[in-house]
């Protein structure tokens, strides 16, 4: 006699921890500002590469048919009563920036592992296969386009685009697939899934603000990145008068200025601006920089206000260029996402689980940018928030979530992918 299949299951938080414990390991790193342990696996290093492999060895343990396709996308599939069914898909990315913690992505991948692992203990067999997803450099700090292997399995970035992507050392993102062994054969574009569930920490601190555990995401903000350099001359810093002078690091501080009075003037609705790269050339004390590189991260929830801003910014480069004879800049586009709305049917779900859990929950969007908002074109998709310390600090390896609270997450994620697994 077979047991009822449940409805409603639970997760092994202790493993869980210990999981993402032993990711955060590889590519670990003292940090001398905080003094404490850091996370360095940025995309398709040998780093990376090494947490791949470890990540690829649990899920095999855990029993999944691993497929690599030719972005170095990794999926790992439970197979289900109806193999033909289309999947239920998880995960997210474990590749992090320089100065990361232990948790964003790698809490979405080893979650879905970790649910894997309870369906097995459990002798559930759902309708539906469940998949398990790493995609590649999500955090774009590499290649300088964000979330491009799930752009690319989802069709809005092109294969031939991503593969020709250079890092600052002028390595290609393809070279680097082939040098770790990452450039798989599987079909990059990937099927529709029957729906996309990613659980993530939150990366802000609006869920410890409301004293609940979970938030259920509706959906995330649009995200501008534009490279900027600025072609001056290099002079003698003590004998240049100013006016003699073309500044290329004086123009990027106005830049920069100008960049946060647009915020500050409250015109361009919630708007967000980060100047996070800036080098001037030859970048030596006493000479006047002839070039300067900067990168500018815009965020906003309206597309129509993001639009303005690019604008805003655009003039201002503008008048910038023409205020100096002399001064050049070029700007290059390195990503741009619009706002995306998560499926209203799947936030339902996950916030039943939730209630089902006892656990506290609010809606919100998500200010930093997800692999969900790439799957979301090809199925319903949602995520699930996990709530962080320390006013959730994140890129940073200050960054944490108690063990509680992660377990508290993939709880939910387990119980959300039984569900959709279980649907017709
Ligand atoms: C991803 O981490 C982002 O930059 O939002
Ligand atoms: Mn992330
Ligand atoms: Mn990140």
């Amino acid at each position: 006699m077979t047991s009822p299949t449940p409805d409603k299951i639970t997760i092994n938080g202790e493993r869980l921890w210990q999981s993402l414990m032993d990711l955060a390991d590889i590519g670990g790193y003292d940090d001398e500002r905080t003094g404490l342990r850091g996370v360095n696996r940025l995309a398709l290093t040998d780093t990376d590469a090494t947490g791949r492999r470890q990540v690829i060895a649990w899920m095999e343990q855990a029993g999944l048919t691993v497929r690599i396709d030719r972005m170095g996308n990794i999926y790992g599939r439970r197979e289900g009563a109806d193999p033909t069914a289309a999947p239920v898909l998880t995960g997210s990315h474990i590749d992090s920036v320089a100065t990361a913690g232990a948790f964003d992505g790698c809490l979405g991948v080893l979650g879905g592992i970790e649910v894997v692992r309870i369906l097995n203990e459990r002798g559930i067999t759902t309708r539906r296969p469940v998949e398990v997803g790493i995609f590649t450099e999500e955090e774009g700090v590499r290649f300088g386009t964000d979330m491009l292997g799930s752009a690319v399995a989802a069709g809005r970035l092109t294969l031939e685009y991503a593969h020709a992507l250079t890092d600052r050392d002028g390595l290609t993102l393809g070279g680097e697939l082939a040098r770790t062994g990452f450039n798989g054969l599987a079909d990059v574009r990937l099927d529709s899934p029957h729906a996309y569930v990613e659980c993530h920490i939150e990366q802000g601190p609006v869920l410890a603000e409301n004293g609940v555990e979970i938030g259920v995401v509706t959906g995330v903000q649009g995200i501008s990145w534009q490279e900027i350099t600025i072609h001056g001359r290099a002079a003698h810093a003590g004998t240049t008068p100013t006016h003699l002078r073309i500044d290329a690091g004086l123009a990027a501080a106005q830049i920069i200025v100008h960049l946060q009075a647009l915020v500050d003037s409250g015109e361009y609705g919630d708007l967000r601006a980060t100047v996070g790269h800036l080098i001037v050339h030859p970048d030596l004390t006493n000479i006047v920089p002839a070039r300067a590189e900067l990168t500018v991260d815009l965020r906003n929830p309206d597309d129509v206000q993001m639009a303005r801003a690019e604008e805003a910014l655009a003039a201002f480069l503008r008048d910038l260029e023409d205020s100096r004879p002399g001064l050049s800049l070029t700007v290059r586009r390195m990503a741009k996402t619009a706002y995306v709305p998560f499926d209203e049917g799947l936030q339902k779900v996950i916030a039943q689980a939730a209630d089902d859990h006892g656990l506290d929950h609010i809606s919100l969007l998500s200010g930093a940018g997800h692999d969900a908002q790439e799957i979301a074109v090809l199925c319903p998709t949602a995520m699930i928030f996990v709530r962080g310390e320390y006013d959730g600090i994140s890129h940073n390896p200050r960054e944490y979530s108690t063990p509680e609270a992660c377990a508290h997450g993939v709880d939910v994620l387990a119980t959300t992918l039984l569900r959709l697994a279980n649907q017709d």
